[in-house]
């Protein structure tokens, strides 16, 4: 195992796209960020130093941080923000993991701009369990304002509404010549006649869920999350923001140029879709001058194909060699996900949107709450986040107007150490159902079912799959539906779960699970480093 060492300074740069220039937040200049490279087993030591006049804190998504919660990174979570001339260093190891996970900024909604890819190679001498392919290449999906995304914020706070959306989708930072000034904006991959190649795809867009698909060529789904999967051939991929996807795909059409694109899966009612972003993929020696063709994507509503694409990721267990997945459970949580309507006396219509799990908004607190646990720091947090939902009510029935208003706390669920978990993530339709995908840190968790309505208790669970469910750190709750996870909580410390919509995060969809510290030498938090920053 090796020690790699990253230097990030966060930096404003002025960057182009869609003929408007503005000042975005970076790491070194780049947008997106550097891809962090390292191998299973690998100690990986990042220095963000903060040259910006923002505060900052980031985020290595999905790495499971064992005992680490301070290198985890969400601001107010698991440190302070690291202020604009300080430095923080985030040291942690890989272990049990491979495969393609991302960083990005976790505060406010910086990560706009400030992101990049985590690749993690497998252990020297272990190669895939797929085919060798003849290069890999990252994909980065995002979203591009032309507007300062702080401002746009802003003026949604000040409104209670909804900012403005982003203004293109992008792939690599780039949207794809369909949009205007944006030739010189295009992500282009060659590849030769007969090849195979890894496309590692992350999705780092703020508020979309997205199809994405090449045209001409099937993909082979072979690794979600960071976490190997049966293989399995599609036209095109639902991605949610927080996860990410590895697809093989063959070389082996007639040599030409052929579009990637990315857009939004919307089953919300408003569903636009004039944001596509395409890249290129160019076969070896074909001239830059013969027009790609567009890739055929489901419909931006198509739940039907979500829900069948979900079913076909699958581990690479068996009934012979089936998942760690606990078989007895013994902490039931259900969690039921919803937007409402709060007063408001300083927005404009006296009422704001803000959404809720079991009818709580979270509250952001002033200090780490890693450090308050840690420190037995008292009056920070409560650990009563109702294991039910207040009143039960059909979820998924006709809109709730009644129920809309919800309670504001920073409310946390204790959780034993070693004890085994199934969390239900209901959607509601108190004012919409809409899709929410899900993001636990700390942890991954095997997505034993998922369903159209509301969760039963009696008849579900028997449909689990208990022997090959995926294994990942986000999941999307269907539109009007459910979703059960299962995970062992033997990773202790305080651990964020929130709704990986930015919009949703920011009007209080999210909570954080406290584990406690186990009897064992292994099964504690580990003590904080000297630099952690404070508030
Ligand atoms: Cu990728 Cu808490 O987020």
């Amino acid at each position: 195992a090796d020690v790699k060492k990253y230097q990030f300074d966060i930096q404003v740069k002025n960057v182009s796209r869609l003929c408007h220039a503005k000042p975005i937040v970076t790491v070194n200049g780049r947008f997106p960020g550097p891809t962090i490279y390292a191998r299973e087993g690998d100690r990986v030591l990042i220095n963000v130093t903060n040259h910006a006049q923002y505060n900052m804190s980031i985020h290595w998504h999905g790495l499971k941080q064992f005992r680490n919660g301070w290198a985890d990174g969400p601001a107010y979570i698991t440190q302070c923000p690291i202020k604009t001339g300080n430095s923080y260093t985030y040291d942690f190891n890989i272990t049990g993991q491979r495969g393609t996970l991302w960083w990005h900024a976790h505060i406010f909604w910086l990560r706009a701009t400030v992101y990049g890819a985590i690749v993690i190679m497998p252990q020297l001498g272990t190669p895939f369990p797929f085919p060798q392919p003849e290069r890999e290449e990252v994909l980065l999906l995002g979203e591009w304002w032309n507007n300062d995304v702080e401002q746009l914020v802003n003026q949604g706070n000040k409104l209670g509404l909804p900012p403005n959306a982003s203004d293109a989708h992008t792939i690599n930072g780039k949207p794809g010549p369909l949009f205007p000034c944006s030739e010189k904006h295009t992500f282009a991959m060659e590849v030769e006649q007969g090849k195979t190649y890894l496309l590692r795809i992350i999705n780092a867009a703020l508020n979309d869920e997205l199809f994405f698909a090449v045209a001409g060529h099937n993909l082979t789904v072979v690794e979600i999350d960071a976490v190997y999967t049966k293989p399995f051939t599609t036209q095109a991929i639902l991605i949610a923001p927080g996860q990410t996807t590895s697809v093989l795909i063959q070389a082996t059409q007639s040599p030409g140029r052929y579009f990637m694109a990315a857009r939004p899966f919307m089953d919300a009612p408003i569903s636009i879709d004039n944001k596509t972003a395409t890249a290129i993929l160019q076969y070896k020696g074909i001239p830059n001058t013969i027009l790609p063709i567009l890739p055929q994507l489901p419909s931006p509503n198509d739940t039907a194909f979500a829900l069948d694409y979900n079913s076909k990721l699958r581990s690479l267990n068996s009934k012979q060699f089936p998942a760690n997945v606990p078989l007895k459970v013994d902490r039931h949580l259900l969690f039921t996900a919803g937007l409402g309507i709060n007063a408001c006396p300083s927005c404009l219509n006296g009422t704001k949107l803000t959404a809720s799990l079991n009818n709580i908004t979270f509250v952001m607190p002033q200090i780490g709450l890693l450090q308050a646990h840690y420190f037995k720091i008292k009056g920070v947090f409560r650990t009563d986040f109702p294991d039910n939902p207040p009143t039960p009510f059909n979820y998924t029935g006709a809109p709730l107007t009644a129920n809309l208003g919800t309670t504001l706390g920073t409310r946390l669920s204790k959780i034993a150490y070693n004890s085994t978990v199934q969390l239900v993530l209901q959607d509601t339709n108190l004012l919409t159902v809409e899709s929410h995908p899900f993001h636990l840190h700390g942890y991954n968790f095997f997505v034993v079912g998922t369903g159209i309505g509301n969760f039963d208790p009696k008849k579900d669970p028997a449909k689990f799959n208990l022997v090959d469910p995926p294994e990942r750190n986000t999941v999307g709750v269907p539109t009007g539906g459910w979703t059960a996870v299962r995970f062992r909580a033997d990773n202790p410390g305080v651990w964020f779960m929130h709704c990986h919509l930015e919009l949703h995060t920011s009007w209080g969809l999210k909570t954080a699970f406290v584990v406690e510290n186990g009897n064992g030498p292994d099964e504690s938090v580990l003590p904080p480093p000297q630099d952690l920053p404070l508030c």
